[in-house]
């Protein structure tokens, strides 16, 4: 996986971006992630990969696109033999009304590296560089802060923690807030809020609580590039949910996952934003085209890329328009 491959990716994010971006508060969420999917199916075509997706729109069955088990890249002789974790449109309520935060993201892993997650829940505690290692899910809400606290030098009731707004964390939040910390509640999009942990300027320390288990992966592959910390269990809503997460070859499918469990070996990530938000800028349409803001990265050099483009709708390959 080497560097070039980094920005050939990116091409992928922003094609879904700009996609998905077009129908922003028309209040089609599926609408909107069918553009995404599409257009990110499509570009893929060109990476020169031989990539197979491990987390994407779901089974073979239930998704005609980005299928778990579908090659894709262009699977040139010499291209490199990776695996691929999608979210074509994280955030599709983000996207559907307008609101902050939604991106289009991927991960890239090398083969055998990246959890295969079921369509599941996971809980989840995230942390950025500071706070690496102190984190522990094992422990108490109440223990984690303390620690991360003393790893970061802060005040437990300066440290600020990211949340999804859902009636399951009722017993979080008032754990959290009897401990002292604040807490920013999001309404979704649980990737932003981990990678946001990375960023002192985003004014996140942690996220805790239970979301998707496949962005539980994407978001671990971002914050080993960024260096932070992650751990995750899998957290199940019937019998036949656990069936399927040992048929997907989990062993233990509650067993504490660390972020080397959760993504491995070298992993590379990008997104691209779609609606405004506190990590990226959201896809700005002008009279010939429209600028798009993303951020490209790799675990084994550590760097971070910014990347804004413009792109000229009458001259650029087709991405979805
Ligand atoms: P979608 O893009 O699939 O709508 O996911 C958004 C999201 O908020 C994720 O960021 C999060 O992990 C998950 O949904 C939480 O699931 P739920 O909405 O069922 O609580």
């Amino acid at each position: 996986m080497d560097r070039n491959l980094a920005l050939e990716v990116v091409r992928v994010t922003e094609a879904a971006a700009l996609a998905s971006a077009r129908l922003m508060g028309r209040g089609d969420r599926n609408g909107a992630d069918r553009a995404a999917v599409d257009a990110m199916r499509r570009v893929f075509d060109h990476v020169s990969v031989r990539g197979e997706v491990v987390i994407g729109e779901g089974e073979r069955d239930e998704a005609p696109m980005l299928f778990i088990g579908e090659k894709v890249g262009r699977q040139g002789e010499g291209d490199v033999e990776v695996e691929i974790a999608v979210d074509p449109l994280e955030g599709t309520n983000l996207c559907a009304t307008g609101a902050p935060n939604a991106v289009s993201v991927i991960a890239i892993g090398e083969k055998g590296k990246l959890l295969r997650a079921p369509d599941a829940y996971m809980e989840k505690i995230a942390v950025g560089p500071g706070a690496r290692g102190a984190i522990d899910l094992r422990l108490s809400p109440t223990e984690n802060l303390r620690r991360v606290a003393d790893a970061l030098g802060k005040y437990l009731e300066d440290l600020t923690v990211v949340i999804l707004d859902r009636p399951r964390h009722e017993c979080l939040v008032a754990e959290v807030r009897a401990a002292g910390a604040r807490i920013k509640l999001i309404g979704d999009g649980d990737v932003s809020g981990a990678l946001n942990t990375c960023f002192p300027e985003s004014g996140v320390d942690v996220l805790m609580g239970t979301g998707g288990a496949p962005e539980g992966v994407i978001a671990a592959a971002a914050l080993r590039c960024v260096g932070g910390d992650m751990q995750g269990r899998l957290r199940f809503a019937s019998e036949e949910e656990r069936a399927r997460a040992t048929r997907m070859g989990r062993s233990d499918p509650d067993k504490v996952l660390s972020l080397e469990e959760l993504a491995g070996g070298n992993v590379m990530f990008a997104a691209t934003g779609v609606t405004n938000g506190d990590f990226l800028r959201g896809v700005h349409f002008t009279g010939d085209g429209a600028r798009t803001h993303s951020v490209v990265m790799r675990s084994k050099s550590g760097t971070i890329r910014y990347i804004e483009t413009i792109h000229r709708f009458a001259r650029a390959p087709d991405y979805g328009h």
